[in-house]
């Protein structure tokens, strides 16, 4: 039985009514012991009969051609079986959902570092020594590596709401500020891999992938082939933020090889292929204008920027995404300017837009507050706006200024000093704040349940990518048809499955979720039916049936398999309501006088994201995004080479994120009850990106609050925290 739901109205609370009492528990992951165990099978952890290994050749000039490889070397090696160059072979991972090949630059070169090549060898050994000792002749062309210096640029139309030149004309207050933010990179604990095998005229593919359902099609169509011909089975995916949304070069080189040399085939990215050769998130130029009256009314918001990315590449990083709904003025305008430059192509890192985007808004209304000598956390509660102010819809369910009272209050915000004001010994310490948002939303997805006695089963083509999804999926079963959560299985990342959402843009829950709850509630219309009770009398249990009277034990009602599968698509609300998480984020800081380190002494997440799921894996995604925050505040910063644009921070040694001793043993997180009517059945939000979402601005406010003085190139690096303080 195949049903179809398109989310058009708020529908009944029913996870508010049933019995079993699983959902919102911090249940662990059911997986969890086979993680901890090494016995999840990442990509890479299989080693199917005559695997062949592959290596990426990439190139080594910023554009040209490439214009021979000399092989002799290479296939001189013991072990080497082949180089392999072919016309599908793709330039870059493909974007987000985009369903379709990505460019596929035959001979071309667009960026140092781009696949060109795949060695393959009996060891992975043979293969990167071969790899290395390609001799490989280009013709090159000038290429600007650096936004700053390159001629081509495509400026959009603003995009505006009320007038904004006269609202800032007339403000009586304002803030002209520009800031910067370097490129940054996701780099998955997980590397990128993947093996390909062909069977026939069909091929296998394993892979670290988020979306199966979208890479099925990226993947067919690169080679040319019918999706029919394609499976990908992406079980367990260790991280992926971004990096793994689309099919990946690695993925298509396994296919393509595996299909000449009649034999399964792997690629696994080094660290260093995956920082050169995976979408990093754009390099931001952000202006930001804020205008008020002097009594601290919001009037005219303005948030220009500038990001960059190869020629051909729609993806554009959203960076004023949150500036659009969060602060109401009576003038607002968005202009975004993209640079094409050669360099490692950009693509969505976790909360693309909002991540950096916040981090100027935000301490951009800290200047402001202090412009207009109003408390930080006041000029925000007075200027959140009444309906979308772009577009006037009304918010299906925030509950930002609570989330701003409640966090001030247990931050103890009230005690805060005066800039610049407290020392402890060379310390000189901070408070800062900033608030949370990320836009929440519902993509189509199905799945599949199945219930045979008091056993379930859940199948969606849907990625755990280190998530929490197999918790959630079997909370939401268990809950919907009253069984303990051993009792469940979940079945994820095999495209053989229902299609869903992938995992993506927050909207993997909120999705894969609405799917798996409305096919376990036709299994529950079956099991009504069958105890010969009404449907919205049935009452599930750990593994009984009551209703009207009627009792009666699933395993003896249930004698053979009930079948349920629901596809979900977002409807009439997504057009009515805007769904967004909010939060407010606070941070303390400690920076040094003489070095300009700065050390985060406590931090606090207060979050409104409708409905937690599972609190454990909630509080970790939270917990995760926020730490984001301090590496994207105090140390991430990609850099590249201004001469070719290859990547000089391309391990985990020289691109430095927040280690344990970087994150302070004070990091908490709240969550606000809430339910979002609006959003989809079960009423949530996504929680993996709005953690990350105004986190740094919360520690870059502490940083401005604690030296007294402000800067606005990001990260703060300890040598430009202390030319701020005239060092
Ligand atoms: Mo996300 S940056 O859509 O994984």
């Amino acid at each position: 039985m195949k049903d179809h739901f398109t989310m058009d109205s708020p529908q009944p609370r029913l996870l508010d009514e049933t019995k079993q009492g699983v959902i919102g528990t911090p249940m662990d992951r059911p997986e969890g012991p086979l993680k901890v165990s090494g016995t999840a099978g990442y990509t890479a952890d299989h080693v199917p009969d005559g695997m062949a290994h592959g290596v990426l050749v990439r190139a080594t000039v910023a554009r040209g051609s490439v214009k021979a490889i000399d092989r002799v070397a290479a296939m001189a090696i013991e072990g080497v079986i082949d180089v392999i160059t072919d016309p599908r072979m793709i330039r870059n991972p493909a974007q987000g959902m985009a369903g379709e090949a990505p460019v596929q630059p035959g001979d071309a070169v667009h960026y140092h570092g781009q696949p060109i090549a795949l060695v393959v060898a009996e060891t992975f050994e043979a293969a990167r020594d071969a790899a290395q000792r390609l001799s490989v002749q280009y013709t090159t062309e000038d290429a600007a590596t650096s936004p700053d210096t390159t001629p081509e640029t495509e400026t959009a139309d603003p995009e505006t709401a009320g007038d904004f030149d006269a609202a800032w004309n007339s403000a009586e207050v304002r803030v002209d500020r520009e800031y910067t933010t370097p490129s940054q990179v996701s780099a998955a604990m997980e590397p990128h891999a993947a093996i390909a095998d062909w069977t026939g005229n069909s091929v296998t593919l394993r892979s670290a992938l988020q979306m199966v359902r979208f890479n099925k099609a990226e993947l067919a169509d690169s080679l040319g082939i019918d999706p029919s011909q394609v499976r990908i089975l992406a079980p367990y995916v260790g991280g992926g933020f971004g990096s793994k949304l689309g099919i990946g070069p690695e993925a298509v080189a396994a296919a393509i090889a595996s299909q000449k040399l009649g034999r399964p085939v792997r690629v696994v990215m080094t660290r260093q292929t995956v920082f050169d050769s995976v979408l990093r998130r754009s390099e931001t130029a952000q202006r930001v204008r804020l205008g008020a009256t002097r009594n601290g009314r919001l009037t005219a918001i303005s948030h220009d920027d500038r990001v960059s990315n190869l020629d051909g590449e729609s993806f554009a990083e959203p960076v004023s995404q949150a500036s659009q709904f969060l602060y109401g003025a009576d003038g607002l305008s968005f202009t975004q300017t993209v640079a094409r430059i050669a360099a490692t192509p950009a693509g969505s890192v976790r909360a693309p837009g909002e991540a950096v985007g916040m981090l100027a808004l935000e301490s951009a209304m800290d200047e402001l507050a202090d412009a207009l000598g109003i408390d930080p956390l006041t000029l925000r509660l007075d200027n959140l706006a009444d309906t979308h102010p772009m577009d006037g819809r009304p918010y299906s369910a925030r509950r930002l200024a609570d989330c701003l009272t409640e966090g001030a209050q247990r931050f103890g915000w009230a005690d805060r000093w005066q800039a610049g004001t407290r020392r402890e010994g060379d310390w000189l310490i901070g408070m800062g704040m900033a608030s949370a948002a990320r836009s929440s939303s519902l993509v189509k997805s199905a799945a599949r349940v199945r219930l045979t006695g008091d056993r379930a089963i859940v199948e969606t083509d849907m990625t755990d990518i280190g998530t929490g999804t197999y918790a959630i999926l079997t909370q939401i079963a268990a809950e919907m048809l009253g069984l303990p959560t051993a009792q469940v299985e979940v079945r994820l990342g095999d495209s053989d499955l229902p299609g869903a959402s992938g995992s993506g843009g927050s909207f993997g829950a909120n999705s894969a979720g609405s799917a798996t709850f409305l096919a376990a509630q036709k299994i529950r219309a079956q099991i009504a039916e069958r105890l010969g009770c009404a449907e919205d009398a049935l009452s599930l249990q750990d593994g009984r049936a009551r209703g009207d009277n009627h009792e009666a034990a699933l395993a003896d009602l249930v004698t053979e398999e009930l079948l349920a599968e629901v596809t979900i698509e977002a409807g009439d609300t997504a057009e009515s309501h805007f769904s967004s998480g909010f939060g407010a984020h606070f941070a303390e800081v400690a920076v040094n006088e003489w070095t300009g380190e700065t050390r985060v002494r406590r931090m606090l997440g207060v979050m409104a994201m409708g409905r937690v799921l599972n609190e454990k894996t909630a509080r970790s995604q939270a917990l995760g995004g926020m730490i984001w925050g301090i590496g994207a505040a105090l140390t991430e910063d990609m850099q590249n080479d201004a001469r070719d644009g290859h990547v000089v921070t391309r391990d985990l040694a020289n691109y430095h994120i927040p280690a344990h001793a970087d994150v302070p043993g004070d990091m908490q997180v709240v969550f606000l009850e809430e339910r979002d009517d609006w959003a989809n059945p079960i009423q949530t939000k996504g929680i993996g990106e709005l953690g990350i979402s105004g986190a740094g601005a919360a520690v870059l406010n502490a940083i401005a609050h604690a030296t007294g003085h402000r800067l606005y190139d990001f990260p703060a690096l300890p040598d430009r925290v202390l030319s701020t303080m005239g060092a």
